[in-house]
């Protein structure tokens, strides 16, 4: 529900979770200013809030300015804090100032103009308020969008910039999303690097600009773009706080900045370092959608409330609400040696065992021997594959399989037919080497025929041969960010790039609605909710070893639902890490994502192919629970020896518990079980157990003996 309230000049944006109150608030010559007053709990008097906001205008280096809580800051007006907005003029000016001009207050949520964001399927599951400010001098408009969900504590904020004056600016910065909280929180984040990505780290609070960001061109394995402030006593389970996720795969910036009067800033948007924006004359700018979650339910309230929103009303198309198949990819089993005979073999085997897809991944096309040459060149190697992608997909298909492929589809090798023809396809700045990464370059997504060519060449193979699966990869990011296109200004080509992507995303996906997409970057490069609305899983990281998996999956599920993860049993010793685990952890700890194997699943031992067996028959079981149940962090492993978590809908709960290491003479593991549906449940062993001793009591669970043990309990509800 969104109201204005005309005498106190105030809006107040609820439901049942939470508030928000907007507040205009004349400045010192009587002009209406955009003030987020609050946002949390919900309140039945929101103007007693007015009373809160900061009126001391102090000594000359204290302007009120850089206390109150703008919703819309700019630059030149005594806020020194980061703003969200800079808009140089031609004499290179950048002193803006943005009044309250109108608003408008709709059911539903529209849509983003060639941007992924969240959705509604029906106009009452959401309202949204749209407010105009304005700058009286250069005509620069700022039209806010604030979508409250009416079932969910959830605040979809975004920013459309448009210039109606007679003079061009330059955006410098053009954020999407500013919240002040009063007080000083935690920031918790996510950081990695390849193969070691998203670790949760936990900042206390700083008098400080704390900015977790990339410049990469892609949302990075180093930061993800969310971040979380946290009251400094918030657990898992309890404490309040203020989760932020920004729907965009692309350089980002989110900042939280705790200045000297205990109040904490958070912006999030493009990132300014990367990003300029000519914003002529009658001419508009859309910014990216950032989507808060407020919990006063600790990092699993807010998680939960992420996990559900990015699943149902994020994530799009066919695959969205169905089971995701048992997947084999033969990565880690052949890399680039392998030809037809050696794939159906592999398939053969999995077929026999259960799995649903067969994935074939880098090398086969061009003359791909190894990661030297021929992105660009999507035509199937007849060497490696002497009948083709469409030979060995009926064949895949006879065994009862789906046959899927991956693409690198914005890449292009020097080496390659594509390179040769068209040299100037690839970002680069005039005059300059063309570095390369992995031996590739970037095609340059900014231009529209290197879109349509891209569209074309992967459209024309999935229409050759019957392909249900497409894992869409992305090995490197951007170095010299630039375009031949003539007249482009060069710095926006970084974004222009972005909104390339998601036209070829958006064509590519909608043509083939049945197909099931897998975005992917070096792993899980560009695990982020714009990838996500238009693939509805992610490759989760290239480290396949099931300890450091336990990591990356409890870090990744802080906002990303176990929907979205792919998740593979691999070899050992382990390719990454060459540590040895049992295949019934691999499993155990592959059961928290999309399941699948990345393993030559025709050379395995007996015993392994029984327990693989098992493994198929129980993921097939319970994977209606474990893609789409309320996930529950139970234990961390960056905090403890034990890794748990919880899977819970109206059928059944699992327990998912790991102990790294052993310990000799071990006490008894107990673990309590969270939000369990009243009731009666039976465990494996036919015993019953109530909700209330699942709960209250605990579940002794009963390791094997040896480093890396696992066990997953169900219970069946009765
Ligand atoms: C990336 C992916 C891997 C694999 C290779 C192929 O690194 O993350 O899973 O597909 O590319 O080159």
């Amino acid at each position: 529900m969104i109201e204005y309230i005309d005498s106190s000049r105030l809006f107040h944006l609820h439901n049942r979770f939470l508030s928000v109150v907007l507040s205009l608030r004349p400045d010192e010559e009587g002009s209406p200013e955009l003030l987020t007053a609050y946002i949390g709990a919900p309140l039945d008097a929101p103007e007693a809030v007015l009373a809160l906001l900061p009126r001391w205008e102090g000594a000359s280096f204290d302007s009120l300015r850089q206390k109150l809580p703008y919703a819309c800051p700019t630059e030149g007006r005594g806020d020194y804090r980061p703003p969200l907005v800079c808009a140089r003029d031609a004499e290179g000016q950048n002193c803006t100032e943005l009044f309250y001009e109108s608003h408008r207050i709709d059911a539903g949520k529209p849509r983003l103009e060639g941007l992924p964001a969240s959705y509604v399927e029906s106009s009452d599951e959401a309202d949204t308020l749209i407010i105009t400010l304005s700058d009286p001098l250069t005509g620069l408009k700022a039209e806010i969008s604030y979508t409250l969900y009416r079932e969910r504590p959830v605040l979809a904020l975004s920013v459309r910039y448009l210039n109606r004056g007679t003079e061009a600016l330059t955006l410098e910065a053009a954020g999407s999303a500013c919240i002040t909280l009063p007080g000083r929180y935690d920031l918790i984040h996510l950081h990695g690097a390849w193969a070691k990505e998203r670790a949760v780290e936990r900042v206390a609070p700083a008098a400080l600009t704390r900015t977790v960001s990339s410049a990469r061109g892609a949302s990075g394995h180093e930061h993800n773009p969310f971040a979380v402030l946290a009251a400094p006593d918030t657990t898992e389970f309890e404490g309040e706080c203020l989760g932020v996720i920004l729907v965009y795969s692309g350089s980002f910036a989110i900042t939280a900045d705790e200045n000297a009067y205990e109040s904490t800033r958070l912006t999030a948007g493009l990132n300014p370092r990367c990003f300029r924006w000519n914003l002529r004359p009658g001419e508009s700018f859309q910014a990216p959608e950032a989507l808060c979650v407020w919990s006063p339910d600790g990092l699993n309230g807010m998680s939960q409330a992420f996990h559900s929103l990015l699943r149902e009303r994020v994530c799009r198309g066919f695959w969205r609400d169905r089971p995701r198949p048992v997947l084999i990819n033969n990565w880690e089993a052949t890399y680039f040696q392998f030809n037809h005979e050696k794939i159906i073999t592999i398939a053969r085997a999995a077929a026999d065992l259960g799995v649903e897809l067969f994935v074939l991944d880098d090398g086969w096309f061009g003359r791909r021997d190894d990661d030297n040459c021929s992105l660009g060149d999507w035509v199937a190697d007849r060497r490696k594959l002497p009948g083709g992608l469409k030979a060995l997909a009926e064949e895949i298909n006879a065994l009862g399989m789906r046959f899927g492929l991956w693409f690198e589809p914005e890449m292009v090798s020097p080496d390659s037919d594509l390179y040769r023809a068209h040299p100037d396809w690839c970002l680069h700045a005039k005059d300059r080497r063309r570095t390369t990464a992995r031996r590739q370059l970037i095609l340059d997504l900014s231009r529209r025929e290197v879109q349509d060519y891209i569209i074309d060449a992967v459209s024309s193979v999935l229409r050759s041969a019957p392909i249900g699966y497409v894992k869409w990869d992305m090995n490197r990011n951007f170095k010299e960010t630039g375009t031949a296109a003539e007249g482009v200004y060069q710095g926006e080509v970084p974004h222009r790039y972005m909104l390339g992507l998601y036209r070829v995303l958006e064509e590519i996906t909608s043509a083939f609605p049945e197909v099931l997409f897998e975005s992917c970057s070096g792993g899980g490069g560009r695990f982020d909710a714009g990838m996500l609305h238009y693939m509805p899983q992610t490759w989760t990281s290239d480290d396949s070893d099931a300890v450091e998996r336990l990591y990356i999956q409890y870090g990744t599920s802080l906002c990303y639902p176990t929907s979205a993860m792919g998740a593979h049993v691999s070899a050992v010793p382990n390719h990454q890490v060459a540590r040895v685990t049992p295949m019934k952890t691999r499993g155990d700890v592959a059961l928290g994502g999309n399941f699948g194997y990345e393993l030559n699943l025709a050379a395995q031992t007996p015993e392994d192919m029984e327990e693989i067996r098992r493994q198929i028959r129980q993921v097939k079981a319970v994977r209606e629970t474990t893609q789409r149940g309320v996930f529950t962090r139970l234990s961390s492993p960056f905090d403890a020896n034990l890794a748990a978590w919880q899977f819970t809908d109206d059928r059944r709960v699992i327990l998912c518990a790991y102990r790294i290491l052993a310990k000799p003479n071990p006490e008894l593991t107990r673990i309590r079980l969270r939000g369990v549906p009243e009731g009666e449940y039976t465990a494996e062993d036919g015993s019953s157990v109530s909700s209330a001793v699942l709960m209250n009591a605990g579940v002794p669970v009963p390791f094997p003996r040896g480093d890396f043990a696992s066990c997953v309990m169900v219970f069946e509800k009765k």
